[in-house]
C-alpha cells in the first residue's frame, strides 16, 4: 500500500501543479502564482529588454499571474498606464496584491477576462506584453487577431515565453507539453503566428542555452 502511495502521489501532486499554471484557483492557486512571480522573473526582465518602453506607454499585459511583470512594467512606464488582465480569479487576487499602490495611484487596473475576447475598445494600448501563458489560450490564431485589434497602430506585441520546440532541454519539453495539452511552437511557428495574424517586422530573440523566446511583432500604421 505504502509502495502504491509512493508512486501515485507524486504523479497526482504534478498534475496538479499542471492544472494549477493553466489556470490556479484557491488559496493553493494564490501560492502557485506567487511561486511565478519569483520563478519568471529573471526570463520576464530579458524578454522586456527586447521591447522599447516610452515613459507614457499605455500597456495590457495579457495572463498576468501574480503581477509581477505589470510591476515592472510600471516601473518601465512611470508616467504610463498598465493594464493587467487574467481569466483566474486566484490570479486576479495576487496580482492586485502585488500592485496594491499603483492600483491606488491610478496608474495600475486589474481585470479579469479571457485573451478570446479582451474587454477593450479597438486600439487602446502601445504595447501588449503576454508572458508565459500563450501556450494555455483557447485558439492561438484568432487570440493573436484579438490582441492586434487592442493595440494601436504602431504598437507593439511582446509574447515571452521559457520554451520552445527545438530549443534545448527538447526530450523533457516534447513529453510534458503534449502531456499538459499545452501549444509547443517551433521559432518559425512563432514567427508565423504573428504573421498570419497581421503584424508586421516580427522577430524572435532566444538566449544561448536557455530554451527562452521572446517574439514580437508590430501592428502596421
Ligand atoms: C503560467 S501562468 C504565467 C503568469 C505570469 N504571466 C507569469 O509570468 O508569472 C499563466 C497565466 O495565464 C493565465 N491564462 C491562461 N489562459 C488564459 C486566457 N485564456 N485568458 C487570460 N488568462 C489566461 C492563467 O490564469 C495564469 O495566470
Amino acid at each position: 500500500m505504502l509502495r502504491i502511495l509512493r508512486l501515485v502521489l507524486p504523479i497526482v501532486l504534478i498534475l496538479w501543479v499542471f492544472r494549477q499554471v493553466r489556470k490556479p484557483s484557491g488559496p493553493l492557486g494564490r501560492r502557485v502564482v506567487q511561486a511565478m512571480n519569483l520563478g519568471h522573473a529573471t526570463m520576464t526582465d530579458w524578454g522586456l529588454q527586447q521591447v522599447m518602453v516610452p515613459k507614457n506607454a499605455v500597456i495590457l499585459d495579457v495572463g498576468c499571474g501574480g503581477g509581477r511583470t505589470v510591476r515592472r512594467l510600471a516601473a518601465l512606464a512611470p508616467e504610463g498606464k498598465i493594464v493587467g488582465l487574467d481569466y483566474s480569479a486566484a490570479s486576479v487576487a495576487v496580482s492586485r496584491e502585488t500592485n496594491v499602490q499603483d492600483i491606488e495611484n491610478g496608474r495600475v487596473r486589474i481585470e479579469q477576462g479571457s485573451v478570446a475576447a479582451l474587454p477593450f475598445p479597438d486600439r487602446t494600448f502601445d504595447i501588449v506584453t503576454a508572458v508565459e501563458t500563450h501556450y494555455y489560450w483557447p485558439d492561438l490564431p484568432a487570440n493573436v487577431r484579438e490582441i492586434l485589434r487592442v493595440l494601436k497602430p504602431g504598437g507593439t506585441f511582446a509574447l515571452i515565453a521559457e520554451t520552445y520546440r527545438g530549443g534545448p532541454f527538447r526530450l523533457v519539453y516534447g513529453i510534458v507539453m503534449p502531456l499538459i495539452r499545452a501549444a509547443f511552437l517551433s521559432d518559425a511557428e512563432h514567427r508565423d503566428l504573428l504573421t498570419q495574424a497581421g503584424f508586421t517586422e516580427v522577430a524572435t530573440k532566444h538566449v544561448s542555452g536557455k530554451n527562452w523566446i521572446c517574439a514580437t511583432g508590430r501592428r502596421p500604421s
